[in-house]
């Protein structure tokens, strides 16, 4: 098995935040990454403890600064945990800066994830209704960010 893993968590109202983990996935599979991805709805919060390698969160924002309905068990389970040190990741937030509170669920999940004193490799990110166009420039850092982990071709 490759030691050069990625978990992909996503948390999506419409698709935009699963179509761009997969994205990340088949970029992940050229670099020679197992990638494994994961819908909010369909995973276990508590499961992190349990996750070597990085994490990247992807998760939209909806109905002035929620996560989407469907990721909205998979934050409070989150809030309830009590700490994970062990856990390496990012954050990629998807909104709309015509909105007010742009991109909240991602900083507020990045948050979150601090306070549980887990380690960011890489700063929150916020991308807006470009986000097809900036993703590319994202992507770019975030596989650099990798690099430094894995020593992986960009
Ligand atoms: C009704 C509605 C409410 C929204 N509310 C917000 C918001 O409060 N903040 C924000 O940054 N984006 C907001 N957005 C933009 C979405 O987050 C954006 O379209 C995102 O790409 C959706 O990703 P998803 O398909 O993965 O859910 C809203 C969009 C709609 C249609």
């Amino acid at each position: 098995m490759s030691d050069k893993v990625l978990t992909i968590i996503y948390g999506t109202e419409t698709g935009n935040a699963k179509t761009l983990a997969g994205q990340v996935a088949k970029r992940a599979e050229k670099n020679g990454v197992a990638a494994t991805s994961c819908n909010m709805a369909e995973c276990d919060a508590a499961g992190l403890a349990g996750i070597a390698g990085p994490v990247l969160f992807i998760v939209s924002t909806w109905d002035d600064g929620l996560p989407p309905a469907s990721a909205r068990p998979y934050f409070k389970a989150l809030a309830g945990l009590s700490s994970l040190p062990g856990l390496s990741y990012t954050v990629l937030a998807l909104g709309d800066s015509d909105y007010e509170q742009f991109c909240k669920a991602g900083a507020d999940l990045d948050a979150m994830l601090a306070k549980l004193e887990a380690k960011s490799f890489m700063p929150l990110s916020k991308l807006g209704a470009d986000f097809q166009v900036s993703y590319m420039g994202w992507a770019k850092n975030f596989w650099g960010a990798l690099a430094g982990i894995y020593g992986i071709s960009k």
